[in-house]
């Protein structure tokens, strides 16, 4: 386990260099392999199946939601799905006009360029993208002062896939050029069950099915942590006196607590949030920056990782004076 392991802990849904190499082994690879988010599958399918009919390339997709729920996965799964090439980008990597410009010289017909965390696109590169996106060229600015001209560059009918945690943080005319946007749900304990036992079968760990549950059980709602946990109840079982044997449920049930992840899956940064809520703010309403200097963390990364799953499990509301706990919320607190 490398340090920065360590110190996240091992429900960070923000994956790190190693845990980044063992997760693209588990991902799945077309929509039959992706478990879950059945809704949202069957509808890409019809998208996928009409434009391959059609013989056009898709439309352009957004995913958002919380990390770790398989927007990057779907990403590619569209590309596979396609038949076609899958080029990755991320917002922040593009920083100006000419990289976007240099990016999508190389997208063929067809292809799918993925750009993850969109909402950190600079404006500028932005406004490029929106004749691109739309009409399928880009104006781009070639050399600087009086001599600057621009110059149009006509575009293959490529297809944006972009994924965000902040679909909020889009501007409009961004969004509104993607003829899809899909939100990824948290997972019900049944398919994250799924999932483990797919990726012990993927990485030769024998489970019980009920250390599956187990671990499912207290994964967040989130394919990656499940994956994460899977892992790191390997690491004490092989240590401990278990290797060679299936998993049982008082194994994985050990190393979980161990971990210190709870009977519900909340993490430590779920605790201190509710903590401070119900101890210091009397259950609210309190305004978010307040609650996120209380628990000493980045105000977005409450509302993008920490409250989504609260307000799932019915503990948290978003008001417009501010964050409440509600008395599911106070109830779980008091019976700790
Ligand atoms: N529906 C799913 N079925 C199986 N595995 C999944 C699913 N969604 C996510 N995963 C697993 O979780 C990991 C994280 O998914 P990813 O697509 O990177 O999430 P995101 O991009 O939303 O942060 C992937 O490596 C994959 O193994
Ligand atoms: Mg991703």
């Amino acid at each position: 386990m490398s340090p920065a392991d360590v110190d996240r802990g091992p429900l960070s849904a923000d994956p790190d260099v190693p845990e980044r190499k063992a997760e693209e082994s588990l991902r799945p690879q077309n929509l039959g392999e992706m478990i879950g988010q059945n809704r949202l599958r069957e509808n890409l399918s019809v998208f996928v199946e009409a434009a391959r009919s059609r013989g056009e390339s898709l439309d352009h997709l957004l995913f958002y939601g919380p990390p770790g729920l398989g927007k990057t996965s779907l990403a590619r799964i569209v590309a596979n799905e396609m038949g076609a090439r899958f080029h990755a980008t991320s917002g922040p990597a593009i920083e100006r006009p000419g990289d976007l410009a240099a990016l999508l010289s190389n997208v063929e017909e067809g292809e799918v360029l993925f750009i993850d965390e969109i909402h950190r696109l600079s404006a500028s590169v932005e406004e490029i993208l929106y004749p691109g996106m739309e009409d399928f060229h880009l104006d781009v600015l070639i050399g600087e002062g009086p001599s600057a001209r621009s110059i149009r560059l006509d575009l293959p009918r490529f297809t944006l896939v972009g994924a965000t945690t902040r679909a909020g943080l889009l501007t409009s005319p961004l969004r509104d050029r993607f003829g899809w946007s899909a939100r990824l749900e948290f997972y019900p304990v049944e398919d994250l069950e799924r999932i483990v036992l797919r990726s012990g079968v993927l990485l030769s760990i024998d489970l019980e099915p009920e250390a599956a549950r187990e671990i499912a059980q207290r994964s967040r709602g989130t394919p990656r942590i499940a994956n994460r946990l899977l892992r790191r109840v390997r690491d004490f079982v092989e240590v401990g006196d278990g290797r060679g044997r299936p998993v049982k449920v008082d194994a994985a049930r050990h190393a979980l607590e161990r971990l210190e992840v709870d009977s519900v899956g909340f993490d430590s940064l779920d605790r201190a949030l509710l903590g401070s809520l119900i101890e210091k703010f009397d259950g609210g309403p309190v305004g978010l920056e307040t609650l996120a200097a209380a628990v000493g963390e980045d105000k977005g990364t409450l509302e993008d990782v920490v409250e989504p799953f609260l307000i799932h499990h019915g503990f948290l509301d978003r008001t417009p004076r501010g964050r409440v706990a509600t008395s599911r919320a106070l109830e779980f607190w008091r019976s700790r």
